[in-house]
């Protein structure tokens, strides 16, 4: 789908929340004060309804929308937009009673006794109908509200159900797929463990040690969210077409393949908890977060997006709640902004009195007035987001280097017992974002595409841990370095194709051997504390860096040695190889590096390749977007320590103070600056704004 530019309803940057009015029903006081101190912030939207099902319609037919419609006319009043949501993502209790089989089924058999929420059976047809049902009367009756700005559908939709309609689904999906049961044994190579299946009804929805099944389980998971989401969209669009339709994402979730979901709706939300920890290595997680806000670009095709959750300071289910040090929430917003987000709203406006989330952070505290610190805090993310309604429809800048994420490969790598599993989340992202950290820290740019992504518009294409591997994958790719590009793989690249059989004739497949001059033969997987020395130039000054976790033994069939393995039995291996395939070329990295090395290794791939480079102080990290009339750049200090920097002749103001910067200037811990002709007084760019945006900043 071609995205607009602009998110359609945006003039400026919204700013807002969850908000949950059917929580206080009984304190009218409450809800005034809310919409007055939503003013106070320079709030511009919130979501409301997300959980609210019982609230309009407490029993079958019988609806009462009084108090929404109270809502939705006192922010009409209030000139606040409203976000609203379909309320499909936690089941009335009345609908469950009446209808068992909307609730889900776990792995055990067992339905679940409809608590919680985000559980509903994504096959129903009853919950499907009453969905439909409940959306048509949202649509009928506030489809025209001059309030209603979005209809956010649902929330974060995610899980599996095992019942005996989702197994019968997925028993069609497959015949639709691979037509006859002899095919399904064959790709799914059901005969190990006498796993054959004569019979439709034999197949099961989960069985670990049938690979092929797994993986195309999560596909069949995947697609039912899918349709589940657009039956719900279609009353909303026959009865309100001019209403754009989101449902908010939770970035690189598990069963979720987002490239998919964005495809079939009208504009792109995630939410998003950094889990800020203010150690040593913080700046490593904000480029974490950077990873997640690249990939929610890359959903919206480049163009603007929404932050539709973050917490204003701390969440409650991490194992320790810390509150975010000063400077790191505004700062956290500005990034998303930065990455192209138009909207910045919150999880949550008023913390509850009760319920699981009553100590979530939220914008109102217990104390309910605007006294408290984070209060003051948003009010002031308000006033900066205000100032920066310039930036609003501008897109983030594109990046030479594109970084590959598939859903397709962490699935098929997740599904085979084998490989060693990840130290936190999942081996195939971990592999991604290190990747993207270490390209970013050395001052490359990087945009995250999925695999049928145009790779002709980038000058170098990085492929980590791409697993699974379809012959049109890597046709493709060998056609774009053929055509002049760089492609760079990774260790775990091609074992396997679109069934996760395994290639045969040597990986890496599926032909691929001679696209990278090597023969990967066989895998050393370490123990946590096991380190393999490398060696080579490609290292920077220090010629050499570690390996953990995966070292590949690997044979160059023609490929240029740039890197060895200089330790262990296997010691002389090459490691980190270069082949030129047609007018470009392809580098393999055969075993996951420490930090330093992957950083010294792009710095001098960057050089050879002649890519932009904004060298930068370790975190930090600027990010431009581009407008017609003009860069508008963000300087970020990511770190807990002052950095130096040389601002050159550009100036830039601390989004903090308003202050002017230029030369040479100290980041404070934290810091945020902006610069941009277009931006107003206090945080304007007063040079030419359309300077080359390249190499202009330098440490000091
Ligand atoms: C998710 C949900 C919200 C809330 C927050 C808490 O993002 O969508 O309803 O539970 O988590 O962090
Ligand atoms: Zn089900």
């Amino acid at each position: 789908m071609k995205r607009p530019n602009r998110l359609p309803f945006c003039e400026r940057i919204l700013y807002g929340a969850d908000y949950n009015p059917d929580q206080w029903l009984d304190d009218e006081t409450v809800l005034l004060e809310d919409v007055a101190l939503m003013r106070k912030i320079n709030a511009t939207s919130a979501s409301i309804g997300i959980f609210s099902w019982t609230a309009l319609e407490p029993s079958p037919g019988i609806y009462t929308f009084d108090w929404l419609d109270t809502t939705m006319d006192r922010f009409a009043k209030a000139g606040l937009k409203v976000f609203l949501a379909t309320p499909t993502a936690s089941k009335p209790m009345w609908l469950s009673e009446l209808h068992p089989e909307i609730r889900r089924v776990g792995r055990d058999g067992r339905r679940e006794p409809s608590g919680g929420r985000h559980n509903h059976c994504p096959t129903s047809p009853v919950y499907r109908e009453a969905a439909q049902r409940i959306n048509r009367e949202l649509a009928l009756r506030y489809g025209r509200h001059p309030s209603l700005a979005l209809w956010h559908v649902g929330n974060e939709f995610n899980g599996e159900c095992h019942c005996e309609r989702c197994k019968g689904a997925f028993h069609d999906w497959l015949r639709r797929r691979y037509g006859s049961l002899g095919d399904l044994n064959r790709v799914w190579w059901t005969s190990f463990w006498n796993h054959t299946f004569t019979d439709w009804s034999q197949v099961p929805t989960f069985d670990q040690s049938i690979d092929g099944l797994t993986l195309d389980w999560l596909r069949f998971v995947n697609d039912q969210h899918v349709s589940f989401i657009e039956n719900e969209m279609a009353p909303l669009r026959d009865l309100a077409p001019q209403v754009p339709c989101t449902t908010n994402f939770m970035g690189t979730n598990h069963t979720t393949n987002y490239w998919q979901w964005s495809r079939t709706l009208d504009c792109i939300s995630n939410d998003i908890y950094p889990l800020h920890d203010d150690r040593e290595d913080s700046w490593r997680k904000s480029l974490g977060s950077d990873f997640t806000h690249s990939l929610v670009r890359g959903f919206a095709g480049g163009n603007p997006w929404i932050m539709m959750e973050c917490s204003p300071s701390s969440v409650n289910w991490g194992k320790v709640n810390k509150l975010k040090r000063p400077g790191v929430h505004l700062q956290e917003v500005l990034q998303a902004v930065a990455n192209g987000a138009d909207v910045v709203h919150y999880f949550q406006w008023r913390k509850g009195r009760g319920g699981f989330e009553k100590f979530h952070g939220a914008v109102i505290d217990h104390e309910g007035g605007s006294d408290s610190r984070v209060f003051k805090e948003c009010a002031e993310v308000g006033r900066v987001l205000q100032t920066l309604s310039p930036v609003v429809g501008l897109s983030p800048s594109r990046a030479p280097v594109a970084l590959v994420y598939d859903w397709e490969a962490r699935w098929a790598l997740e599904a085979s017992a084998g490989p060693k599993r990840g130290t936190y989340g999942d081996r195939y992202t971990e592999a991604c974002v290190e990747h993207f950290r270490a390209l970013r820290s050395s001052g490359v740019e990087v945009d995250l595409v999925s695999t049928d992504a145009d790779f002709s518009a980038y000058r170098m294409v990085v492929t980590p841990a791409l697993y699974l591997l379809t012959d049109d994958t890597a046709r493709r790719l060998a056609e774009f370095a053929a055509a002049g590009g760089a492609w760079v793989a990774t260790y775990l690249t091609g074992y396997v194709d679109g069934n996760n059989r395994c290639w045969r004739g040597g990986f890496p497949g599926p032909c691929l051997r001679e696209v990278f001059g090597l023969w990967n033969e066989e895998v050393d997987y370490l123990l946590d504390d096991e380190r393999v020395r490398i060696q080579g130039s490609v290292f920077g000054a220090a010629g050499c860096t570690e390996a953990t976790d995966i070292v590949e033994r690997l044979h160059s069939e023609g490929a240029q040695t740039l890197a060895t393995v200089a330790s262990e039995f296997y010691a002389g291996s090459p490691i980190v190889l270069q082949n030129n395939w047609g007018l470009g070329k392809t580098v393999y990295v055969g075993a996951r590096l420490a930090e330093e090395g992957y950083i010294g290794f792009y710095e001098h791939l960057a050089a050879k390749l002649g890519l932009p480079r904004l060298v930068l102080p370790r975190g930090v990290i600027r990010k431009t977007r581009i407008g017609a009339d003009g860069p508008v750049d963000f300087l970020f200090n990511y770190t807990r320590h002052e950095a130096a920097i040389d601002l050159g002749e550009a100036t830039f103001h601390r989004v903090s103070s308003g202050a002017a910067c230029s030369g040479k200037t100290t980041l404070l811990p934290y810091d945020s600056l902006l610069s941009g002709a277009l931006l107003p007084s206090n945080l304007r760019h007063t040079q030419n704004p359309t300077r080359s945006t390249q190499n202009e900043l330098q440490p000091s």
